[in-house]
Order: C-alpha cells, then sequence, then structure tokens
C-alpha cells in the first residue's frame, strides 16, 4: 500500500486521538492533509443546520477566509457540501470560480480540491485544498476522503459542536498591505500582502516570532506608521493613504494602545495619566470608571512610582480604554510582567473584551495566550499563514506557562 497514504491515516488518528476541542481536531487534520498534499493553502468548512450555510471555520495559508460562508449549493463549497462529492479542478479550467456563493471570493488559475467531511449518514462541512503546483490526483483525493470521514466520525463520536457567528460586517478590513522600509541602499519588504478582517467584539490574538512584523502591522493598522501599499477600511471608512489631519484623529478616536513599555507620565497620578487623555477625546468614559474596570480605583491617587509592573500596565490599560475606542491593539502587553501579573493583566483585557464588547486585537508571542483569544492569527515572515477560530476560548485565569 502507499506509505504516504498509511502514514498520513495514521497521523490524523494520533491527532485525533489528543484533540478534545473541535478545533484543535479540525486544525490538526488541516495541517496534516496540507502537508500530505503539497497544498500550500486550505481551508475547512463547517456546515450549520440552523442557517443552512456552511462556514469557513480554520484556515491555513494566506488569504482571511474564516467567517466566509456558503448556502446549500452554492459555490464550490457549497456544491460539495450538499452533494458529498469530492471535486478536483485542474488550475487550467478554474476561471472565476465562486468559493461560497455569489458574493463568496473568486478563484482562477488554481488547482483545487474540495473533499467532503462526512459519516455514513451526513455531511457535516468540506477540506478545501488550493495552491498545489500539479494536479490533485486519485490519490490525494482518496487519501483525503478517507482522513476526513476518520475526522467526521470522530467529530460524531465526541459529540463537538460549533455555534456559528451571526451574520457580521468586520470593524476593519485590510487588503494586500505591504511595508517596506529602506535598508542602506537596500529596501526590505517586510509586510508582503497581508488580508485581514477584524469583526466587532472580538479578540484576535496575533502570533509570530521575533521580527516578522506584528509590530509593524499593528503600527499600521493603528495609525502610527503608513503602509507602503494596500488598503486599510475602518468601518467603511479608508485610512489606506490618510492625510496627517485624518491620521490624528483616526489615533484619538479609534484606536487605543497598549504597549509593553506602559509609558506613563512619571509626575501625574494614576488618575491623572488617565483624565489627560480623556480630556482631548471626543466621547471619553469617566475615568474613574475606566480606572474601577481595570480594578485600580484605590490607588487614584498614586503616582507611576508607586505603582508595580502589573499595575502600571493596568493603568495603561485604563488609559487605552477611556478613549472608548472602537479598538484597541496591545503589542506584547504582557511581555515584562511575571506570570502572576501576566494573568491579571490578561483578565483586564478579557473583561473589556466580553463586558465592553471592545474590539481587541493583541500581539504576543506567547501561543498560550491565544487560547483566550476568539481567532488565533499566524503571521510568518510578514505573510498570514494560518487562521484559527478558537470556539472554546480559556479563561485568562486558566492559561498556565
Ligand atoms: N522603522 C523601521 N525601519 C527599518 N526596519 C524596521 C523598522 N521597523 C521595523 N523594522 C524591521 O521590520 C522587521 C519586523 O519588525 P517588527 O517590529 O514588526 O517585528 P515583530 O514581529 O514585532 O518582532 P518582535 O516579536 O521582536 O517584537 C524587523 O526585521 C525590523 O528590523
Ligand atoms: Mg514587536
Amino acid at each position: 500500500m502507499d506509505t504516504v497514504y498509511v502514514q498520513t491515516m495514521w497521523q490524523v488518528m494520533e491527532e485525533l486521538r489528543d484533540a478534545n476541542q473541535l478545533e484543535s481536531a479540525l486544525s490538526g487534520c488541516l495541517d496534516i492533509l496540507c502537508k500530505a498534499t503539497g497544498s500550500p493553502k486550505g481551508t475547512i468548512w463547517m456546515y450549520d443546520e440552523q442557517s443552512g450555510s456552511t462556514i469557513a471555520l480554520i484556515v491555513h495559508g494566506t488569504s482571511d477566509a474564516t467567517g466566509e460562508s456558503a448556502g446549500q449549493g452554492e459555490g464550490l463549497v457549497g456544491s460539495v457540501t450538499a452533494s458529498g462529492e469530492t471535486e478536483i479542478h485542474k488550475a487550467a479550467e478554474v476561471q472565476n470560480m465562486k468559493l461560497a456563493g455569489v458574493d463568496g471570493p473568486a478563484i482562477s488559475g488554481k488547482n483545487l480540491m474540495c473533499v467532503p467531511i462526512k459519516t455514513p449518514k451526513h455531511t457535516i462541512g468540506c477540506l478545501l485544498l488550493t495552491g498545489k503546483e500539479v494536479a490533485y490526483t486519485e490519490d490525494d483525493k482518496r487519501t483525503c476522503e478517507n482522513c476526513c470521514s476518520i475526522l467526521a466520525l470522530d467529530i460524531e463520536d465526541k459529540g463537538f459542536t460549533f455555534r456559528p457567528f451571526e451574520n457580521r460586517e468586520p470593524i476593519l478590513t485590510a487588503r494586500n498591505v505591504i511595508k517596506e522600509f529602506p535598508s542602506g541602499e537596500e529596501i526590505h519588504r517586510i509586510l508582503k500582502g497581508v488580508d485581514l478582517d477584524i469583526y466587532p467584539g472580538e479578540l484576535v490574538v496575533v502570533l509570530g516570532e521575533s521580527g516578522c512584523g506584528k509590530s509593524t502591522l499593528l503600527n499600521i493598522i493603528g495609525g502610527m506608521d503608513r503602509m507602503t501599499e494596500g488598503e486599510l477600511k475602518v468601518e467603511g471608512r479608508d485610512m489606506s493613504d490618510p492625510t496627517e489631519a485624518e491620521l490624528t484623529e483616526y489615533r484619538r478616536e479609534y484606536v487605543g494602545f497598549i504597549f509593553q513599555a506602559y509609558n506613563l507620565m512619571p509626575n501625574l497620578s494614576a488618575y491623572e495619566n488617565i483624565e489627560f487623555i480623556a480630556e482631548i477625546s471626543d466621547k471619553p468614559m469617566d475615568s474613574m470608571e475606566a480606572l474601577r474596570l481595570v480594578g485600580l480605583d484605590d490607588k487614584a491617587n498614586n503616582l507611576p512610582a508607586a505603582l508595580s509592573g502589573g499595575q502600571m500596565q493596568r493603568i495603561s490599560i485604563a488609559r487605552a480604554l477611556v478613549k472608548s475606542p472602537k479598538i484597541i491593539l496591545a503589542d506584547e502587553p504582557t511581555a515584562a510582567l511575571d506570570y502572576d501579573t501576566s494573568i491579571k493583566v490578561l483578565s483586564v483585557i478579557e473583561k473589556i473584551s466580553k463586558e465592553n464588547k471592545t474590539t481587541v486585537l493583541m500581539v504576543t508571542h506567547n501561543p498560550e495566550i491565544a487560547k483566550m483569544a476568539n481567532r488565533v492569527i499566524k503571521l510568518r515572515d510578514g505573510k498570514i499563514s494560518s487562521i484559527r477560530v478558537n470556539l472554546h476560548p480559556l479563561k485568562a485565569t486558566d492559561l498556565v506557562w
């Protein structure tokens, strides 16, 4: 028997044995099947009975399909989920094929294979693989079909379910964001085409190794730096090439920044550090309320020097919050803190995300922190390498490292 086939089945079974949540089962299998078939990109879509649509849950590769959904029979994904039959398309034949219904993303000139994830009784979703240099083969098909059946049975066995998202509009969309920095005679391309959608109220964690461009991306999204090329829209307004005045207003009204360094004014009290930002904001919340949210209303009169590192970071969170920004951007907010203090700070971030419904985009290189996110985006060498939906985010207090 073909060794790739046997090895892949084996890997999938190993992966599923350890998977105790739907998304870990799906993302583990997706990684294995992308590798086994030589596919740079892959997506897993799950069928939601209530809405009758199939929703992209896990993405491997660069494009942001998470949140896309296909009605039954619509687009490639909808048609494979409805028929329960694998479809293979050769690059030359693929012209403007719709992935997910009329409004879904279109693809052309790519080798594709879409495989149903089904038990003997039901099709519960599908696996879409793309980007392979040569056409998908019958061997690829057999491997993926069998692995997807094992996956489907495992999902049914373990009773994994998923709560789909409501239909929602992104608050922020970035398309093909490129950032270059001059370095002597040369130009270094740091961001190489990032596509990203951020939805209102979600907590997104961006993971990636040092130097991959996380801070660069966050600074562009936060209006602290300009992109070289690309598109950025925030609540429909175009921030791709803003004027200085637009940028200043955007920074002041839309985004709250939390940095690794707290940047508090040393001669102002905790309260005054917050109030001073409230005074220059359009619709600030009450400064004492911001202090209460981070649990430090009793330290209002302390100067920063009379606060611990974790308390200073919580003050800097309150300072970001007081503007009532649409989006909070946090760049390694706990990098300088010990474990216990990090958990306290992360609990505050969790609270502003869950209770205040503020959208949070947080950069970290600690994969454990990613477990509290609704979505985890991995950046590698200036590009998004994967996007994963966490259907069951952990509580900050349950994180361990
Ligand atoms: N202003 C700048 N001028 C030139 N190069 C820059 C500039 N800012 C960042 N870079 C380069 O861009 C690359 C990405 O930097 P960035 O700070 O975005 O990485 P990062 O993923 O945040 O890393 P870390 O985890 O270490 O914070 C690095 O190679 C860095 O040297
Ligand atoms: Mg950084």
